[in-house]
């Protein structure tokens, strides 16, 4: 896959996407990144990208044209128009699943907004989607674009050892992950979990499930609420 990043601050990116499983990823040839200077795409001799906001109000908005410009450099190198998000606080919030369904695109353009965001035409001109990281606003879309290259990079053929890395994590099935445990078995007067010692692949995988249940309801109820309980889960939920 290939992940182009259009920002204002390119360096922010570095260590970041060199180190670790993405970096590993990269080095491999599974992922590709991209990060574009988005001053280079600007017209005016002074590099400026940004303008105040018609019908008035506080701050700069990033025009449209240094986007499209650099968008239609990418295209006609890639050959095709590519997928295209924008990190938005007002986009839909990025879940698991929708992490999965980008992964399996052959290129992402991300761009990061900055100051008080985009112009809109820009969005509606290449049918951009945008996505939010949460309910919450940070100083631009840069750390957004970051845990998105991220936690789509992971999801990638080859990347972890196996697939199941990630499908017995938390958000994948719709819950979130039980508790884990390494050597050694009694720490600062904390056992292990005797279960987890049996070696009962079946008893295991019951003390798992409603780990992960017990969790859930915990931290995110919303996430209990809405998953499809079978007749064990009610069952261990009841023990
Ligand atoms: N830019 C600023 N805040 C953001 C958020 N929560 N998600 C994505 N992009 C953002």
């Amino acid at each position: 896959m290939r992940i182009d990043i259009v920002t204002l601050f390119p360096e922010m990116f570095g260590p970041v996407l060199e180190e670790s499983i993405v970096g590993k990823a990269r080095k491999k040839g599974y992922l590709q990144i991209c990060c574009h200077q988005l001053r280079d795409f600007s017209s005016d001799p002074r590099r400026r990208v940004d303008d105040t906001v018609f019908g008035g109000g506080k701050g700069m908005l990033l025009a449209a044209e240094p986007f499209a410009r650099c968008i239609d450099e990418l295209s006609e190198h890639l050959g095709k128009r590519p997928h295209i998000i924008t990190m938005s606080p007002r986009g839909k919030v990025l879940t698991q699943e929708h992490a999965r369904e980008l992964s399996r695109k052959e290129g992402l353009v991300i761009l990061c907004g900055h100051y008080e965001g985009i112009d809109e035409r820009l969005l509606q001109e290449y049918g951009a989607e945008e996505v939010s990281i949460g309910d919450y606003v940070l100083t631009g879309g840069e750390l957004p674009a970051m845990i998105l290259a991220d936690a789509v990079s992971r999801m990638l053929p080859g990347v972890l050892s196996e697939e199941a890395c990630f499908t017995e994590e938390s958000h994948f099935s719709g819950l979130l992950e039980y508790p884990q445990y390494t050597r050694p078995e009694v720490w600062r007067g904390r056992a292990v979990p005797q279960v987890l010692l049996s070696g009962h692949h079946e008893n295991i995988r019951k003390w798992r499930r409603r780990e992960s249940l017990r969790v859930t309801g915990k931290n995110r109820p919303d996430l209990l609420s809405a998953f499809p309980l079978n007749a064990e889960d009610r069952k261990l939920l009841q023990e």
